[in-house]
């Protein structure tokens, strides 16, 4: 087997100074758009974080057309941040006709404040439903924390990805494997720890048969880790702005 890329850790960009499990420090941009302080960098895109979502996360893992016909279905997700991926993708579950049980598990450091969620969702008035929900029961602890919706439960893990990922197959929901995976950690820049192979490795083993990815980074060694974990990927066209974005595939398109 050759060698497995590995991206070190970027000097630059250590792992930031905040305590785990604890909310981040934020500073809010002109257009409303969060920023954490400690990875320099923001938890959506600014040209359109729910476009983004649906373009990227849902359109890139073909939904919401896989959602048709089943009565359950599985994401998972890398950084749970302002909620904005659950509540998008909740919402598309909810306007189908015959809805499959959502099981979303999502992985966060350090998640947010009530106040912060409140603050960041108000920019979303489309999902303000589902948003006061989340809001209403949001009181993370560490460790794993199971929250219940209409059509979903939420299982978010509080602590780091790379020590939980290995508790993720017993939790509620998920003992036949994920469905689709949206990797949304910050940019591999400057939060390399999302992105490294072990974790994706991890990943790879609690996806199905079918299973599917996305992610909006077209970054090389993002994707060298992504086939050495075992996906087959695909570059697409990226949103906005961005010329490229990653799809992939536990197996190969056609062989299942
Ligand atoms: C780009 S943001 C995610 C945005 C989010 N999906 C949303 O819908 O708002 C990346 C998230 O990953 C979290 N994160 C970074 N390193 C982590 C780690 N090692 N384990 C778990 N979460 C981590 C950050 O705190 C941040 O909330």
């Amino acid at each position: 087997m050759s060698a497995k890329p590995v991206e070190p850790e970027n000097p630059e960009h250590p792992r930031p100074i905040a305590s785990e499990g604890v909310a981040p420090e934020l500073q809010w941009l002109d257009d409303g758009v969060p920023r954490a302080t400690a990875f320099d960098d923001t938890y959506f895109s600014r040209a359109g974080g729910l476009e983004e979502t649906r373009h990227v996360f849902l359109g890139g893992n073909g939904l919401p057309e896989r959602f048709s016909g089943r009565s359950h279905f599985a994401i998972a997700e890398f950084g749970f941040g302002t909620g904005l991926n659950f509540l998008t993708t909740l919402n598309a579950v909810r306007t189908e006709l015959a809805p499959p049980h959502l099981s979303f598990l999502s992985f966060e450091l350090y998640p947010f404040s009530k106040e912060q969620l409140e603050r960041a969702l108000a920019a979303f008035p489309q999902l303000s439903a589902e948003a006061s929900e989340l809001v209403g029961q949001w009181a993370p602890t560490p460790g794993w924390n199971v929250l219940r919706f209409k059509a979903a439960t939420l299982i978010l893990a509080v602590g780091d990805a790379r020590q939980l990922i290995g508790e993720a197959h017993r939790q509620e929901g998920l003992s036949d494997g994920i469905d689709a995976w949206f990797l949304d950690g910050f940019s591999p820049a400057k939060n390399p720890q999302l992105w490294e192979l072990d974790l994706l490795q991890s990943a790879f083993e609690l996806t199905n048969e079918t299973g599917t990815l996305a992610t909006y980074t077209s970054a090389g060694w993002v994707r060298r880790n992504l086939q050495a974990a075992g996906f087959t990927v695909q570059k697409q066209k990226g949103f906005a702005g961005k010329r490229e974005m990653v799809v992939g595939w536990r197996n190969p398109v056609g062989t299942v």
